[in-house]
Protein backbone atom coordinates (compact mmCIF):
# COMPACT_ATOMS: atom_id res chain seq x y z
CA UNK A 1 0.00 0.00 0.00
CA UNK A 2 2.84 2.41 0.88
CA UNK A 3 4.35 2.02 -2.57
CA UNK A 4 0.76 3.03 -4.04
CA UNK A 5 1.18 6.16 -2.07
CA UNK A 6 4.72 6.57 -3.45
CA UNK A 7 3.32 6.14 -6.43
CA UNK A 8 0.79 8.82 -6.16
CA UNK A 9 3.25 11.02 -5.21
CA UNK A 10 5.02 10.75 -8.16
CA UNK A 11 1.84 11.43 -10.47
CA UNK A 12 0.77 13.98 -8.27
CA UNK A 13 4.14 15.95 -9.02
CA UNK A 14 3.85 15.44 -12.58
CA UNK A 15 0.38 16.62 -13.25
CA UNK A 16 0.29 19.86 -15.38
CA UNK A 17 -2.48 21.74 -16.65
CA UNK A 18 -3.72 25.68 -17.06
CA UNK A 19 -7.38 24.72 -17.47
CA UNK A 20 -9.57 25.29 -14.01
CA UNK A 21 -11.72 21.79 -15.00
CA UNK A 22 -9.07 19.70 -15.20
CA UNK A 23 -7.67 21.31 -11.70
CA UNK A 24 -10.97 20.59 -10.36
CA UNK A 25 -11.50 17.20 -11.61
CA UNK A 26 -7.93 16.67 -9.85
CA UNK A 27 -8.91 18.10 -6.71
CA UNK A 28 -11.98 15.92 -6.45
CA UNK A 29 -9.74 13.11 -7.57
CA UNK A 30 -7.65 13.73 -4.72
CA UNK A 31 -9.50 15.43 -2.03
CA UNK A 32 -12.97 14.61 -2.67
CA UNK A 33 -15.56 13.05 -0.04
CA UNK A 34 -15.13 9.93 -1.75
CA UNK A 35 -11.48 10.85 -2.95
CA UNK A 36 -8.42 9.00 -2.84
CA UNK A 37 -6.64 10.62 0.36
CA UNK A 38 -9.74 9.58 1.98
CA UNK A 39 -10.13 5.95 0.70
CA UNK A 40 -5.96 5.61 1.99
CA UNK A 41 -7.07 7.71 5.65
CA UNK A 42 -9.85 4.80 6.59
CA UNK A 43 -7.43 2.13 5.43
CA UNK A 44 -4.81 3.31 7.55
CA UNK A 45 -6.60 2.81 10.61
CA UNK A 46 -5.96 -0.38 9.84
CA UNK A 47 -2.57 -0.45 9.04
CA UNK A 48 -0.72 -2.55 11.98
CA UNK A 49 1.44 -0.78 14.49
CA UNK A 50 4.67 -1.57 13.04
CA UNK A 51 4.16 0.07 9.71
CA UNK A 52 1.79 2.87 11.04
CA UNK A 53 4.37 5.78 11.20
CA UNK A 54 5.84 5.39 7.44
CA UNK A 55 2.79 4.90 6.20
CA UNK A 56 1.23 7.97 7.93
CA UNK A 57 4.19 9.64 6.77
CA UNK A 58 3.64 8.76 3.09
CA UNK A 59 0.10 9.35 3.78
CA UNK A 60 1.30 12.90 4.58
CA UNK A 61 3.60 13.62 2.05
CA UNK A 62 1.04 13.28 -0.73
CA UNK A 63 -1.73 15.65 1.23
CA UNK A 64 1.00 17.88 1.22
CA UNK A 65 1.76 17.42 -2.73
CA UNK A 66 -1.84 17.53 -3.52
CA UNK A 67 -2.40 20.84 -1.97
CA UNK A 68 0.51 22.50 -3.33
CA UNK A 69 0.03 21.29 -6.89
CA UNK A 70 -3.16 22.63 -6.61
CA UNK A 71 -2.25 26.12 -5.41
CA UNK A 72 0.52 26.11 -7.96
CA UNK A 73 -1.94 25.08 -10.76
CA UNK A 74 -4.76 27.75 -10.20
CA UNK A 75 -2.20 30.33 -9.65
CA UNK A 76 -0.88 29.63 -13.04
CA UNK A 77 -4.14 28.99 -14.47
CA UNK A 78 -5.21 32.93 -12.92
CA UNK A 79 -2.63 34.60 -14.96
CA UNK A 80 -3.92 33.01 -18.23
CA UNK A 81 -6.78 35.40 -19.05
CA UNK A 82 -8.74 34.77 -21.71
CA UNK A 83 -6.71 35.70 -24.61
CA UNK A 84 -3.65 34.26 -24.06
CA UNK A 85 -5.32 30.89 -22.89
CA UNK A 86 -3.76 29.48 -26.12
CA UNK A 87 -0.20 30.06 -25.26
CA UNK A 88 2.18 27.08 -25.71
CA UNK A 89 4.94 27.63 -22.69
CA UNK A 90 6.82 24.60 -24.59
CA UNK A 91 6.89 26.24 -27.85
CA UNK A 92 10.97 27.19 -28.52
CA UNK A 93 11.75 31.15 -28.57
CA UNK A 94 12.16 33.00 -31.64
CA UNK A 95 15.73 33.01 -33.12
CA UNK A 96 17.04 36.32 -32.80
CA UNK A 97 19.62 36.05 -36.03
CA UNK A 98 23.20 37.17 -35.35
CA UNK A 99 24.66 39.79 -37.51
CA UNK A 100 27.21 39.49 -40.35
CA UNK A 101 30.61 41.32 -40.60
CA UNK A 102 30.99 44.50 -42.54
CA UNK A 103 32.31 43.60 -46.18
CA UNK A 104 35.09 46.26 -45.51
CA UNK A 105 36.15 44.10 -41.83
CA UNK A 106 35.77 41.10 -44.18
CA UNK A 107 37.99 42.48 -47.45
CA UNK A 108 40.24 43.78 -44.46
CA UNK A 109 40.90 40.56 -42.59
CA UNK A 110 41.28 38.75 -46.08
CA UNK A 111 44.30 41.26 -46.99
CA UNK A 112 45.71 41.39 -43.21
CA UNK A 113 46.09 37.46 -43.00
CA UNK A 114 47.40 37.33 -46.48
CA UNK A 115 50.39 39.61 -45.72
CA UNK A 116 50.82 37.97 -42.37
CA UNK A 117 51.80 34.76 -43.72
CA UNK A 118 54.82 36.39 -45.01
CA UNK A 119 55.83 37.92 -41.75
CA UNK A 120 53.93 41.35 -41.96
CA UNK A 121 52.67 42.91 -38.39
CA UNK A 122 50.07 44.63 -37.79
CA UNK A 123 50.68 48.42 -36.47
CA UNK A 124 47.68 51.12 -36.23
CA UNK A 125 48.07 54.94 -35.40
CA UNK A 126 45.54 57.89 -34.21
CA UNK A 127 43.28 59.07 -36.68
CA UNK A 128 43.70 63.19 -35.67
CA UNK A 129 47.42 64.01 -36.85
CA UNK A 130 49.65 66.28 -36.96
CA UNK A 131 51.10 67.68 -39.98
CA UNK A 132 54.91 66.15 -39.46
CA UNK A 133 53.49 62.71 -39.36
CA UNK A 134 51.33 62.86 -42.44
CA UNK A 135 52.71 65.21 -44.22
CA UNK A 136 56.12 66.52 -43.90
CA UNK A 137 58.10 63.55 -42.61
CA UNK A 138 56.89 61.78 -45.57
CA UNK A 139 58.41 64.31 -48.04
CA UNK A 140 55.94 66.55 -48.25
CA UNK A 141 57.19 70.14 -46.88
CA UNK A 142 54.55 72.87 -46.24
CA UNK A 143 53.70 74.32 -49.66
CA UNK A 144 54.37 71.21 -51.97
CA UNK A 145 51.43 71.19 -54.44
CA UNK A 146 51.64 67.31 -54.32
CA UNK A 147 49.55 68.25 -51.01
CA UNK A 148 46.83 68.78 -53.16
CA UNK A 149 46.87 65.38 -53.87
CA UNK A 150 44.91 64.79 -50.38
CA UNK A 151 42.81 67.22 -49.73
CA UNK A 152 42.98 67.79 -46.12
CA UNK A 153 40.06 67.90 -43.21
CA UNK A 154 41.99 70.38 -40.60
CA UNK A 155 40.64 70.51 -36.57
CA UNK A 156 39.84 73.74 -35.04
CA UNK A 157 41.52 76.10 -37.95
CA UNK A 158 44.88 74.54 -36.39
CA UNK A 159 46.78 74.07 -40.02
CA UNK A 160 49.28 71.60 -37.66
CA UNK A 161 46.21 69.39 -36.35
CA UNK A 162 44.25 67.56 -38.99
CA UNK A 163 42.07 64.13 -39.78
CA UNK A 164 45.11 61.80 -41.16
CA UNK A 165 44.77 61.35 -45.16
CA UNK A 166 46.20 58.08 -45.36
CA UNK A 167 47.84 55.82 -42.88
CA UNK A 168 51.57 56.33 -43.83
CA UNK A 169 51.13 58.40 -41.13
CA UNK A 170 51.36 54.86 -38.78
CA UNK A 171 54.70 54.36 -40.76
CA UNK A 172 56.37 57.12 -39.68
CA UNK A 173 55.49 56.48 -36.33
CA UNK A 174 56.53 53.42 -36.20
CA UNK A 175 59.59 53.96 -37.57
CA UNK A 176 60.44 56.64 -35.27
CA UNK A 177 59.88 54.46 -32.39
CA UNK A 178 61.55 51.06 -34.25
CA UNK A 179 64.49 49.88 -35.89
CA UNK A 180 64.80 47.61 -39.06
CA UNK A 181 64.08 45.00 -40.14
CA UNK A 182 60.85 46.56 -40.12
CA UNK A 183 57.92 44.54 -42.14
CA UNK A 184 54.28 46.15 -41.10
CA UNK A 185 50.97 46.71 -42.06
CA UNK A 186 49.02 49.62 -41.25
CA UNK A 187 45.06 49.17 -41.78
CA UNK A 188 42.90 52.40 -41.03
CA UNK A 189 40.32 55.40 -41.82
CA UNK A 190 41.18 57.74 -43.65
CA UNK A 191 39.75 61.32 -44.06
CA UNK A 192 39.76 63.49 -47.79
CA UNK A 193 37.91 66.95 -47.96
CA UNK A 194 36.22 65.19 -51.16
CA UNK A 195 32.35 65.76 -52.39
CA UNK A 196 30.71 62.28 -51.87
CA UNK A 197 29.83 60.39 -55.01
CA UNK A 198 29.01 56.69 -56.20
CA UNK A 199 33.17 56.51 -56.75
CA UNK A 200 34.44 58.61 -54.27
CA UNK A 201 33.91 59.67 -50.36
CA UNK A 202 35.57 61.86 -47.79
CA UNK A 203 35.56 58.70 -45.48
CA UNK A 204 37.26 55.68 -46.61
CA UNK A 205 39.76 52.65 -45.82
CA UNK A 206 43.04 51.93 -46.55
CA UNK A 207 45.67 49.01 -46.14
CA UNK A 208 49.60 50.28 -46.23
CA UNK A 209 52.24 47.98 -46.18
CA UNK A 210 56.00 49.10 -45.39
CA UNK A 211 59.39 46.99 -45.62
CA UNK A 212 62.32 47.96 -44.47
CA UNK A 213 65.86 45.99 -44.63
CA UNK A 214 69.36 46.00 -45.95
CA UNK A 215 69.76 45.67 -49.64
CA UNK A 216 65.45 45.86 -49.81
CA UNK A 217 65.03 46.09 -54.10
CA UNK A 218 62.06 46.82 -56.67
CA UNK A 219 62.27 43.16 -57.33
CA UNK A 220 61.31 42.10 -54.12
CA UNK A 221 58.56 44.57 -53.83
CA UNK A 222 57.12 43.02 -57.40
CA UNK A 223 57.32 39.89 -55.80
CA UNK A 224 55.72 40.64 -52.77
CA UNK A 225 52.99 42.08 -54.62
CA UNK A 226 52.53 39.51 -57.33
CA UNK A 227 51.76 37.10 -54.23
CA UNK A 228 49.26 39.50 -52.87
CA UNK A 229 47.18 39.46 -55.96
CA UNK A 230 47.69 35.68 -56.91
CA UNK A 231 46.29 35.17 -52.78
CA UNK A 232 43.47 38.06 -53.01
CA UNK A 233 42.24 37.71 -56.46
CA UNK A 234 42.88 34.05 -57.99
CA UNK A 235 45.02 36.71 -60.90
CA UNK A 236 48.44 36.22 -61.48
CA UNK A 237 49.39 39.03 -63.95
CA UNK A 238 50.05 42.42 -62.87
CA UNK A 239 51.54 45.59 -64.71
CA UNK A 240 53.24 48.30 -62.77
CA UNK A 241 53.04 51.85 -64.34
CA UNK A 242 55.35 54.70 -63.29
CA UNK A 243 53.70 57.02 -61.08
CA UNK A 244 54.33 59.52 -58.37
CA UNK A 245 54.55 59.86 -54.66
CA UNK A 246 56.36 62.54 -52.89
CA UNK A 247 57.63 59.49 -50.21
CA UNK A 248 58.57 56.92 -52.90
CA UNK A 249 61.38 57.18 -55.82
CA UNK A 250 60.82 55.41 -57.85
CA UNK A 251 57.27 55.22 -57.80
CA UNK A 252 54.62 53.27 -59.68
CA UNK A 253 50.50 52.00 -59.85
CA UNK A 254 49.76 48.19 -59.64
CA UNK A 255 47.22 47.07 -62.19
CA UNK A 256 46.16 43.30 -62.24
CA UNK A 257 45.09 41.85 -65.62
CA UNK A 258 41.15 41.14 -65.01
CA UNK A 259 40.30 39.93 -68.11
CA UNK A 260 37.75 40.85 -70.78
CA UNK A 261 35.59 37.82 -70.72
CA UNK A 262 32.01 39.58 -69.81
CA UNK A 263 30.01 42.82 -70.15
CA UNK A 264 30.45 44.05 -66.55
CA UNK A 265 34.51 43.11 -67.42
CA UNK A 266 34.30 45.40 -70.16
CA UNK A 267 32.65 48.21 -67.75
CA UNK A 268 34.77 48.35 -64.77
CA UNK A 269 37.57 48.32 -67.50
CA UNK A 270 37.29 50.94 -69.63
CA UNK A 271 37.70 48.05 -72.00
CA UNK A 272 41.45 47.41 -71.43
CA UNK A 273 40.60 44.27 -68.98
CA UNK A 274 43.52 46.42 -66.53
CA UNK A 275 42.26 47.60 -62.94
CA UNK A 276 44.66 49.68 -61.07
CA UNK A 277 44.81 48.46 -57.31
CA UNK A 278 47.39 50.12 -55.35
CA UNK A 279 50.18 52.52 -55.70
CA UNK A 280 53.84 51.69 -54.68
CA UNK A 281 57.35 52.75 -54.36
CA UNK A 282 60.90 52.51 -52.73
CA UNK A 283 60.54 54.08 -49.55
CA UNK A 284 62.62 58.23 -50.35
CA UNK A 285 65.70 58.26 -48.66
CA UNK A 286 64.44 61.40 -47.12
CA UNK A 287 61.90 59.78 -45.52
CA UNK A 288 64.13 57.30 -44.02
CA UNK A 289 66.39 59.96 -42.96
CA UNK A 290 63.16 62.16 -41.42
CA UNK A 291 62.56 59.15 -39.53
CA UNK A 292 65.75 58.25 -37.85
CA UNK A 293 66.66 55.37 -39.99
CA UNK A 294 70.23 55.73 -41.92
CA UNK A 295 69.32 55.76 -45.48
CA UNK A 296 72.82 54.04 -46.47
CA UNK A 297 72.47 51.48 -44.96
CA UNK A 298 68.25 50.77 -45.35
CA UNK A 299 66.43 50.62 -48.08
CA UNK A 300 62.77 49.69 -48.16
CA UNK A 301 59.41 49.39 -50.08
CA UNK A 302 55.77 50.97 -49.45
CA UNK A 303 52.22 50.26 -50.96
CA UNK A 304 48.99 51.57 -50.02
CA UNK A 305 45.58 50.51 -51.41
CA UNK A 306 42.01 51.61 -51.11
CA UNK A 307 39.64 48.51 -48.85
CA UNK A 308 36.85 50.03 -50.57
CA UNK A 309 37.91 49.98 -54.10
CA UNK A 310 39.15 45.92 -53.48
CA UNK A 311 35.96 45.44 -51.75
CA UNK A 312 33.67 47.52 -54.59
CA UNK A 313 35.79 45.05 -57.34
CA UNK A 314 35.60 41.68 -54.94
CA UNK A 315 31.97 41.77 -54.92
CA UNK A 316 30.83 43.77 -57.94
CA UNK A 317 29.32 47.38 -55.82
CA UNK A 318 29.22 50.15 -58.09
CA UNK A 319 28.73 52.71 -55.46
CA UNK A 320 31.03 53.53 -52.74
CA UNK A 321 28.16 54.96 -50.57
CA UNK A 322 26.36 51.46 -49.87
CA UNK A 323 29.55 50.95 -47.30
CA UNK A 324 28.62 53.63 -45.34
CA UNK A 325 24.67 53.84 -45.28
CA UNK A 326 24.41 50.77 -43.00
CA UNK A 327 21.20 49.54 -44.89
CA UNK A 328 20.70 45.89 -43.20
CA UNK A 329 19.53 44.01 -46.86
CA UNK A 330 22.82 45.54 -48.09
CA UNK A 331 25.13 43.90 -44.90
CA UNK A 332 22.97 40.91 -44.43
CA UNK A 333 24.57 39.52 -48.05
CA UNK A 334 28.02 39.08 -46.80
CA UNK A 335 28.85 36.28 -44.17
CA UNK A 336 32.05 35.32 -43.40
CA UNK A 337 34.22 33.58 -40.78
CA UNK A 338 37.12 35.88 -41.35
N1 LIG B 1 49.79 56.93 -49.28
C1 LIG B 1 49.39 56.74 -50.66
C2 LIG B 1 47.94 57.24 -50.81
O1 LIG B 1 47.27 57.37 -49.84
C3 LIG B 1 49.46 55.32 -51.08
C4 LIG B 1 50.87 54.84 -51.16
C5 LIG B 1 51.46 54.25 -50.06
C6 LIG B 1 51.60 54.97 -52.31
C7 LIG B 1 52.77 53.82 -50.11
C8 LIG B 1 52.88 54.54 -52.37
C9 LIG B 1 53.47 53.96 -51.29
O2 LIG B 1 47.49 57.50 -51.88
Amino acid sequence: MIDKIKEHINKVNLFKTVDPKEINSFRIKYLGKKGLLNKFFKFFKDVSGKEKKSFGRELNLLKKAVNEKIKTLQALAESFDEASTDLDLHRPGYHSGIGSRHPLSIVKNRIVSIFSQIGFNLSEGPEIEDDWHNFTALNLPEHHPARDMQDTFFLRKNPDILLRTHTSSVQVRYMENNSPPIRILSPGRVFRNESISARSHCIFHQVEGLYINTQVSFADMKQTLLYFTEALFGKSKIRFRPSYFPFTEPSAEVDIYWGLETETDYRITKGTGWLEIMGCGMVDPNVLSNCGIDSKKYSGYAFGMGIERIAMLLYQINDIRTFFENDIRFLKQFSSTV
